[in-house]
């Protein structure tokens, strides 16, 4: 009995362990392939602004996977798929709006789980995280409007 109270203080919720990891999947990805966007890009100014952005993705996967470790759970090391996906588009341009909807994609999953988020600092961390979305989404429609290409 006293096991059994013990192992339920130090496991994690397994849905939301499962929430943050496919989190964490999705922003690995979105480092690897915004890298490779990064050196497909012809403007200087667009090269930053992705180089900043995909070191906002690799900075969310690092810490989600503290805040699952941290919860007791165990963080996935997997890459999401979404770097195939970007990939199989054949403009550059195209590969940019579908960063941007894979980005307004995690902002969403954010707002769908985090009325069951019960962890305050959790729960600022994904605050702060789905801003942060916000801030590169409008980033990059700004250079797309500025024809920066
Ligand atoms: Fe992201």
């Amino acid at each position: 009995m006293i096991g059994d109270t013990a192992l339920r203080v130090v496991e994690m919720d397994s849905q939301l362990e499962g929430f943050l990891n496919l989190l964490g999947e999705a922003e690995r990805a979105g480092g690897r392939i915004l890298h490779e966007l990064t050196e497909q890009a012809s403007s200087l100014e667009l090269r930053e602004m992705l180089k900043k952005v995909g070191h906002d993705e690799g900075y969310y996967a690092s810490e989600l996977s503290a805040h699952v470790r941290r919860l007791g759970g165990t963080p996935s090391t997997k890459t999401g798929d979404f770097v195939e996906k970007v990939r199989a588009v054949a403009d550059f341009r195209g590969r940019l709006d579908l960063l941007n909807r894979g980005q307004r994609w995690v902002i969403r999953k954010i707002e769908e789980n985090s009325a069951t988020v019960r962890d305050p600092h959790l729960g600022a961390f994904l605050a702060v995280m789905a801003d942060g979305h916000r801030v590169n989404i409008g980033a990059l429609e700004d250079a797309l409007k500025k024809g920066l290409a």
